[in-house]
């Protein structure tokens, strides 16, 4: 058994509580750790008063001051607008050819272009605008409809095989499944294969030839090397947007495919789709 030891005037407070006679001491907080204690409480009810703070159902108290994160934005986009104004208004009256002759101009429509690019292409084309498959590379310069900067603008502003825009690029490769005999289709699948001179049976790639002959060559050229009116793809330049392999060749041939890209005349500004035109054209493939 411990013992307390009987409390002499001028010993600290304790709480009564004894561990084996050991006490705890009851000494108040110091005063000025007290004050910022206070300080913050009161600091937080009046920033709670002032600000934006509790939560409700579908939104969060206003706050007294009005101050709103998404004005100050909405703000700061304004001022940006305003800033490239006169920057879009130039990009709009000039033509495309001529932006890329004036390096400022130039320089302002492919940063510009950059961000769009960023932010509404970059999901089906990749961030860096190499592609995937059924969505094209925009870094080489393999165009399925012209890699000049007229016929990237029109791609851009009206799409391809949507149901959005009348004036979208159209066209539509027939699934050979319910045309060819399936002898037939292993054949000119060989032939395309002999295009890029892959690994290809001799004998079914003549017999193929003819096969391309009397049903492909309409779009994709006698010599295979495709047609952009058509958006018909080169099948000699080892470049696949739906892959190259005797499998991917066999399924593209046998059920087409039909690959749709949205407008973005509704969507995006014709600054707005300027300047993203000169940002894929300068990407490297541009003609
Ligand atoms: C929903 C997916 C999708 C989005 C978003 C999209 N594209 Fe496309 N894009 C495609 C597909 C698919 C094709 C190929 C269509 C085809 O097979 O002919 C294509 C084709 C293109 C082509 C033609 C390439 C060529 O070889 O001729 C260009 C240029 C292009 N896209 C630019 C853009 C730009 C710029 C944006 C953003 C403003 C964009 N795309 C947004 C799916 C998309
Ligand atoms: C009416 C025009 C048309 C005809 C006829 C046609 N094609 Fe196509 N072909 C296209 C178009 C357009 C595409 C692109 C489809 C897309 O982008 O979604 C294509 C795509 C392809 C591709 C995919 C290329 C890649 O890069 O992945 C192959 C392979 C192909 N065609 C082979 C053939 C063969 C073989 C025949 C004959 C049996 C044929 N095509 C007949 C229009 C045609």
């Amino acid at each position: 058994m411990s013992k307390t030891p009987e409390k002499q005037p001028g010993d600290p407070n304790t709480t009564g509580h004894s561990w084996d006679g050991i006490e705890e001491f009851d000494n108040p907080m110091p005063r000025w750790w007290l004050w910022t204690f206070y300080v913050t409480i009161i600091w937080g009810v009046i920033y709670t008063i002032m600000y934006p703070a509790w939560p409700l159902v579908q939104s969060a108290t206003a706050g007294v001051l009005g101050w709103s994160s998404r004005e100050l934005v909405q703000e700061e986009i304004v001022s940006f607008e305003e800033a490239n104004a006169p920057w879009n208004a130039k990009l709009v009256e000039t033509s495309l050819e001529d932006v890329s002759k004036d390096p400022e101009l130039q320089q302002y429509a492919v940063n510009a272009g950059g961000a769009v690019f960023r932010t509404w292409c970059a999901q089906c084309h990749g961030s860096g605008a190499q592609g995937a498959p059924g969505f094209p590379n925009l870094l080489d310069d393999a165009w399925l409809w012209g890699g000049s900067l007229e016929d990237i603008e029109t791609t851009i502003a009206y799409g391809i095989r949507n149901e959005e825009s009348d004036d979208a690029r159209y066209s539509e490769m027939p699934a050979f499944g319910e045309i060819l005999e399936k002898e037939e289709v292993t054949q000119v699948v060989q032939y395309v294969m002999s295009l890029t001179n892959a690994q290809s049976d001799d004998a079914a790639a003549q017999a193929g030839k003819v096969v391309f002959e009397d049903n492909c060559s309409v779009c994709h050229g006698e010599d295979g090397k495709g047609d952009v009116t058509q958006g018909a793809p080169n099948l000699t330049d080892a470049i696949w947007l739906y892959g190259g392999s005797e499998e991917a060749l066999t399924e593209t041939v046998q059920y087409s495919r039909f690959g749709v890209m949205p407008p973005w005349e509704n969507r995006l500004t014709e600054a707005q789709i300027r300047a993203v035109t000169a940002y894929v054209h300068q990407l490297g493939g541009g003609q």
